[in-house]
């Protein structure tokens, strides 16, 4: 760390993460729009009396009975409609099409063709990125962060912009720092990330009228198992098999998502795209019928990642047919495809014998008890408990408040021996910031991000506190040149200096490994050179997403 600085001065460590700086973030006036669109639900009895008589549709029955009560009323072709992610309807039986993607990871996102934003609701509060709300080691942080995030997926359902089911959080171990997604997750501590993933998931599914069956909005912990490679060196994830002792899953891969079913009471579990030990997750009777189910009881679905099936078929080769790929997904346990595979396969897969009928009754009984459990059989979402947020209920000022003290309790401060943070606004007239993230706004939100109610970029916040001298030092984050004369030269003339430095989604992201977790291109070259002519403090940031920190150094 110390090579940050120049030699003749002591470096004081501190560190304070670069998505911290979200805490700038959301401020919207608030906005009153009535609803344009209305929620997607089945047993409309209201406008079509006569499905009061399905059992089904009987909410004083209980889910399983009525789950019974809808698979026997079903063709075998209407039930396949109800395997894959967009699914059908059946307007005999008042079901219309349901589209199970959403995700969730940090706020509402608009990644996943289930959840939109418009005019209605032209954005949602977003929250750090994963890895830095990790860092705070606060449980009730991550519950209280899921039910901010249930809440406003709620009120986006309820005008038709969002599904009911999110495919939230990622609880991989981040056992490799290189990997590209290792911000999304909680980090490489098998203890926290089950802390984090079981909170962030009671956070998000928890119903306030206390009835411990039924679910506000349907979380998912992905992606199972041992997944923590995308595109490295030649071997992408839809290729990769990850090669793990029994001591080794048990230690470490297993346990976040062991915690996320037995203490977190997942509605589903999403299986992975590479092979463990030779076998695809989403085709391993052990993984999925035998511990998911089996061990740890899912009461849920277990879906793939997008498209799982595809993948094990097409890539990895492993069966002959795509009869028998559809056959051993669902035979090991598998409920809903996201992608198309088991919606053009499946029906050929049980004319030749490959699976029963009544392995597909299992299959959507998951997917429709699920759903049952989420209201979604029970008619007119208005009248139920959730059914009276709406778009005033988003980035409220409570819920940006939120992702600020977020923000707040996941900096992590290394070391501040001579007391240099926090900069006070009084001693310090002038402030330089330097660096290629100083003034962006996409890159502090991160990835499986949603629209925010309002961005705020770093040097916007601390312009509001003190005049700023800014130069962006590289034209991006690649930094293959820098502008180091004129760097030092406002680094000189100001009582303190901040850079604002390290990666953004074209350094590491989905699909996106990396090779080292060194500061891309010059930006090291000019974080020394910045220390070595300045005569304040020089507070150093970055969000190489894996570790991640400011280092100052101080004459
Ligand atoms: C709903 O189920 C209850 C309990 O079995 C039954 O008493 C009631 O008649 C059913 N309602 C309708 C409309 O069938
Ligand atoms: C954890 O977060 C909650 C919610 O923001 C907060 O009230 C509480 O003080 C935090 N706990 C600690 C130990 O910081
Ligand atoms: C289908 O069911 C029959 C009768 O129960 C059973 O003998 C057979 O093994 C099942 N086939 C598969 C592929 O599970
Ligand atoms: C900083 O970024 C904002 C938002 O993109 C932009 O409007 C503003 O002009 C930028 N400021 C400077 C000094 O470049
Ligand atoms: C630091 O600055 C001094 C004097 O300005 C210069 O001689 C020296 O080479 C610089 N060191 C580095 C590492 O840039």
């Amino acid at each position: 760390m110390a090579s940050f600085c120049s030699q003749n001065r002591v470096p004081k460590v501190s560190v304070f993460l670069f998505f911290s700086l979200v805490c700038f973030l959301l401020f919207s006036s608030s906005h009153v729009v009535l609803a344009q669109s209305s929620p997607v639900f089945a047993c409309d009895v209201v406008s079509n009396p006569s499905l009061a008589s399905f059992g089904f549709c009987n909410t004083s029955l209980g889910v399983s009975d009525r789950v019974v009560d809808l698979v026997k009323r079903l063709t075998l072709q209407e039930k396949i409609l109800f395997l894959v992610n967009s699914a059908g309807s059946v307007s005999r039986l008042g079901i219309p099409k349901y589209e199970w993607w959403s995700e969730a990871l940090h706020g509402v996102s608009y990644v996943g063709p289930g959840t939109h934003f418009s005019s209605v609701v032209p954005g949602a509060t977003s929250f750090p990125q994963v890895i830095l709300t990790a860092a705070s080691f606060n449980t009730s942080l991550f519950v209280a962060i899921g039910k901010v995030v249930s809440t406003e997926a709620r009120a986006m359902y309820n005008v038709g912009l969002a599904g009911l089911t999110f495919w939230s959080p990622n609880i991989n171990i981040f056992r490799d720092p290189r990997w590209g997604r290792g911000q999304e997750t909680p980090g490489e501590d098998p203890l926290l990330s089950s802390k984090y993933g079981s909170g962030y998931v009671k956070g998000l599914q928890q119903r306030d009228d206390g009835n411990p069956d039924g679910l506000k909005v349907a979380a998912c912990c992905k992606h199972y198992t041992a997944y923590d490679l995308d595109n490295w060196k030649g071997v992408d994830r839809y290729h990769f098999n990850a090669v793990v002792t029994k001591q080794d899953m048990d230690d470490t891969f297993q346990p976040p998502f062991k915690s996320c079913v037995v203490d977190g009471n997942v509605a589903s579990v999403m299986c992975s795209y590479n092979k463990v030990n030779g076998i695809p997750t989403c085709a391993d009777p052990d993984l999925l019928s035998g511990v998911i189910r089996g061990e740890w009881k899912l009461n849920g679905y277990i879906v793939t990642d997008c498209d799982s099936i595809d993948v094990f078929y097409n890539s990895q080769h492993y069966t002959k047919t795509p009869e028998e790929a559809a056959a051993k997904a669902i035979l090991a346990g598998l409920d809903l495809n996201c992608g198309s595979f088991l919606g053009k396969h499946t029906e050929a897969a049980v004319t030749a014998g490959l699976v029963n009928e009544s392995a597909i009754d299992r299959a959507v009984s998951n997917n429709f008890a699920t759903l049952m459990r989420l209201g979604f059989f029970d008619g007119d979402p208005s009248k139920q408990l959730y059914g009276k947020l709406g778009p005033k209920d988003v980035c409220t000022a409570e819920n940006q408040e939120l992702a600020r003290e977020a923000a707040r309790q996941g900096i992590v401060l290394l070391k501040n021996t001579a007391g240099s943070l926090p900069l006070s606004p009084t001693a310090i007239k002038n402030l330089a910031v330097i660096g290629p993230n100083a003034n962006v706004t996409k890159t502090m939100i991160g990835n499986y991000e949603g629209t925010p109610c309002k961005y705020t970029t770093p040097l916007q916040g601390l312009a509001a506190l003190v005049a700023t001298t800014y130069l962006p030092g590289c034209s991006n984050v690649a930094c293959s040149t820098a502008q180091v004369d004129d760097a030092k030269k406002i680094a000189a003339a100001a009582d303190a200096t901040v850079l604002v430095m390290g990666a953004d989604l074209s350094i590491e992201a989905e699909s996106r490994d990396r090779v080292d977790i060194l500061l891309p291109g010059q930006q090291q070259l000019l974080i020394t050179a910045v220390a070595n002519a300045s005569t304040g403090p020089v507070i150093p940031c970055y969000n190489v997403w894996g570790r991640h920190g400011c280092i100052i150094c101080e004459n």
